[in-house]
């Protein structure tokens, strides 16, 4: 396996891999991931299963998280796919009856579903703006109400994630930061009600080398990076690391917060 190095990852110390793990924190614990057949998701649920957690990787493609429950097992991990559309509040009854009778409990809830919706306002048509708001944040409004008792009883915790479209105004993109921006307050209003049976928290990527940016230009993604004090994208591992974080009791006394993971990206002035 190659070894990771300051020029091929900017930010991280010469001796650390992005495969490096800490000690395992979910041995015992159920871990239920929404939007995880790739990207940040998929990221997530291999980082949980080699911390010891059981994961049900979850998305509505569901042949994709078929292959990545597959990839978990194959490594040793416990994995379960299940197909689930976080849109539908149906739905999400029946994911958590499938999480109690396979382990009898849920501790972390990765509410991760959301995708950009370019699109100045006055372009917008109704039907794309309420459609991108049940994907990304309706959705956190289905899974958290048919969680709350199973979380309630493990002492669990839910991570959402967010975007830094939430923290900084991007021109063209109202429906998308609309939607973070509604997690990043209910993340904190959700730590206040439930406080003391859940913690809530949202992690929130600057850019991150996944799917949703696999159309971008490359001159867009040079850029991107050189505006990034860190000077690179993210990784889905690096929002892997800190889902895994906010989930694990190293995180026990971090409740409503949103953890800003962008390589520096929100705190410069860099044009
Ligand atoms: N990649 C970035 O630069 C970036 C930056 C900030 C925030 N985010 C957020 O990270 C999250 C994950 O995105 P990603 O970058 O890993 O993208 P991705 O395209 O790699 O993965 C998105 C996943 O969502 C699934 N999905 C789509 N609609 C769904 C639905 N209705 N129900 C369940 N699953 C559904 C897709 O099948 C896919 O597997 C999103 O919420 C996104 O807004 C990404």
């Amino acid at each position: 396996m190659s070894r990771t190095t300051p020029e091929s990852h900017p930010g991280r110390h010469p001796d650390s891999h992005p495969d490096h793990r800490p000690a395992a924190r979910f041995t015992g614990r159920t871990a239920l991931l929404t939007a995880a057949a790739s990207g940040i998701g998929a990221a997530t649920a291999r980082r949980l299963a080699d911390e010891g957690a059981s994961v049900l990787v979850t998305d509505v493609d569901a042949a994709g998280a078929e292959r990545v429950a597959e990839e978990v097992r194959a490594k040793g991990g416990d994995a379960r796919p299940l197909g689930l559309d976080v849109t539908n509040p149906e739905a999400w009854p029946e994911a958590i009856r499938t999480v109690e009778e396979w382990t009898g409990r849920l501790d972390l809830l990765h509410l991760n579903a959301g995708r950009n919706l370019p699109g100045a306002i006055h372009e917008l048509d109704d039907t794309s703006w309420h459609n991108h708001l049940r994907l990304a944040l309706d959705s956190v409004f289905y899974g958290v109400r048919a969680a709350v008792p199973l979380l309630s009883a493990a002492g669990g915790a839910v991570v959402v994630t967010g975007s830094v479209h939430a923290v900084i105004g991007f021109s063209g993109f109202p429906a998308y930061a609309a939607a973070k921006g509604g997690v990043s307050a209910l993340v904190r209003q959700l730590a206040v009600e439930y406080a003391g049976r859940i913690r809530f928290n949202a992690v929130v990527p600057g850019a991150v080398d996944t799917g949703l940016w696999t159309d971008a230009p490359d001159e867009y993604r040079v850029q991107t990076a050189a505006r990034t004090p860190v000077g690179r994208l993210g990784e889905p591992e690096d929002i892997a690391a800190a889902v895994a974080f906010l989930g694990s009791d190293d995180a026990s006394f971090i409740t409503g917060q949103n953890l800003v993971v962008d390589g520096g990206r929100s705190i410069s002035s860099q044009e």
